[in-house]
């Protein structure tokens, strides 16, 4: 535990943010956060949140869509080392960053690179903004059909009725009402907001997605949904799109790229074993999506649903689940809301570290109060949203962009950054983390390996943006 902050305690949670609050901007940027900067209240904290933004919709619906149709154990191979070599040296590399600046990415970056890094501190903001907006509208429906499924049960024409909430009125308010609530939660700050929520629902997370995967393993439809999502079909690792797919996936499914580890490490103390966090959090998170991979496909194959699956992943998920759970009877409805509540916890706590970095940002670099940051911003990012609520392109080709376009940059730009600018990372992480052999190892992978390899998987993404 270490001293309550001296700043005046945080405004209660969603309460509504008074004018007389704000505090003068300091003009410079930074110097007040870092003299008074919020703190987890340790390690747990820590690591469940960031486990809370990895953790999301990523892992519960894509990553199994993705693994089923690149070629199953082929694609989990790939995907396997995009995150061992890559992701994961990034993921300490944004660590390093977050805690050894205390700010946030444009702050940070300054700190660390000089004043010409601030633009790419800039972007990752925009990343966050684009990202969540279109993140929100998913997550949306994630929490109506929770909510519907408990109060109404799953509807038979499952196909009908997510013509109709898909978009329009009904996503434009689910996805308002969802970003009201992640408003809400950032506005009580680090620890009572972020790391509160995250230490009550994540645990229930966890205990609900290995719940399903136990109970479906009993159902008739186990072995060839098991043997769909799993059979390996080694010619896909030649093709580039499956390439592509793991690396923007495992960036994704890791929060990387846009500074969301970077932020959440900058409220940590210079005593955490940095490595050792970076790999629980990895960890954590293919174990999820590998789980939930497990509760998907025999549900869909117990119902014989699986011609349904392929046409989109949204539709999967909307479509051809709630499809399952409808026909499963009272124990479909009890499973399918179970379901939908571990989406819409994952989705709350990824959505929270997203809206986090611009919130922080502004903190950082205007001097803006938490309460303002949060409430204005999060106004912002719901606004943007309306657009991908109205038209599901639209969220689909904002989805392409940051995903294989911002986020595979961003990792590009951070493995250079951290592995040929700034002085001495391994001093850096040492801090806490003292004689780990391999750090040669992991400067190597972010100076030669991630770059290399990122740049290839930029130039097939470049090429599917202008052939789409
Ligand atoms: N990782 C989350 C998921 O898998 C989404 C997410 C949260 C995210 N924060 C992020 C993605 C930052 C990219 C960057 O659903």
């Amino acid at each position: 535990m270490e001293p309550g902050s001296p700043q005046p305690a945080p405004p209660g949670r969603a309460a509504a943010p008074r004018r007389g609050r704000l505090r003068a901007s300091p003009g410079g940027g930074g110097f007040v956060a870092t003299a008074q900067r919020e703190q987890w209240s340790g390690r747990l904290g820590f690591v469940l949140a960031a486990i809370g933004s990895a953790v999301g919709l990523g892992n519960m619906w894509r990553f199994s869509y993705l693994a089923a149709e690149n070629g199953g154990a082929a694609f989990m191979i790939l995907y396997v080392f995009m995150t061992l070599g890559i992701g994961m040296p990034i993921l300490l590399a944004e660590m390093v960053i977050g805690r050894g600046a205390r700010r946030g990415p444009i702050g940070a970056l300054a700190h660390f690179g000089g004043r010409s890094w601030q633009p790419l501190g800039w972007l990752f903001v925009a990343a966050g903004f684009l990202i969540l907006a279109y993140y929100s509208v998913i997550a949306g429906l994630t929490l109506r059909y929770a909510l519907h499924g408990l109060l109404q049960g799953f509807e038979g024409d499952a196909a009908a009725q997510f013509d109709q909430v898909s978009t329009g009125v009904s996503a434009v308010s689910w996805h308002l009402g969802f970003m009201a609530i992640t408003v809400g939660i950032v506005m009580g700050g680090v620890k009572a907001g972020i790391e509160r929520t995250a230490l009550v629902v994540m645990p229930l997370l966890f205990v609900i997605v290995a719940g399903l995967a136990l109970y479906a393993a009993t159902l008739d439809g186990a072995g060839p949904g098991y043997a769909y999502y799993l059979s390996a079909d080694f010619s896909k690792l030649l093709d580039p799109r499956v390439l592509t797919d793991a690396a923007g996936q495992a960036f994704f499914s890791l929060s990387l790229g846009m500074g969301a580890i970077l932020t959440y490490s900058s409220y940590l103390d210079r005593s955490h074993h940095l490595p050792n966090e970076s790999a629980t959090i990895a960890f954590a998170d293919f174990g999820v999506a590998f789980v939930a991979g497990l509760v998907v496909f025999p549900l869909i194959f117990a119902l014989g649903l699986e011609a349904e699956v392929g046409d989109s992943t949204v539709g999967a998920l909307f479509i051809t689940l709630p499809h399952a759970f409808e026909s499963m009877g009272g124990a479909g409805r009890v499973v399918g809301v179970l379901f939908f509540a571990a989406l819409v916890v994952g989705a709350l706590t990824s959505a929270i570290s997203l809206l986090e970095v611009v919130v922080a940002t502004a903190i950082d670099s205007f001097g803006w109060s938490r309460p303002r940051a949060a409430l204005v911003l999060g106004v912002a990012t719901a606004a943007l949203g309306i657009w991908p609520a109205l038209d599901l392109d639209v969220l689909g080709r904002m989805d392409y962009v940051a995903g294989n376009l911002f986020l595979v940059g961003g990792g590009l730009a951070l493995a250079v950054f951290v592995g040929w600018i700034m002085d001495d990372p391994i001093g850096e992480v040492e801090t806490g983390a003292p004689g780990v052999p391999w750090f040669a190892l992991w400067r190597l992978l972010l100076r030669a390996v991630a770059p290399l390899v990122l740049a290839v998987v930029l130039y097939y993404s470049l090429a599917g943006l202008v052939s789409a």
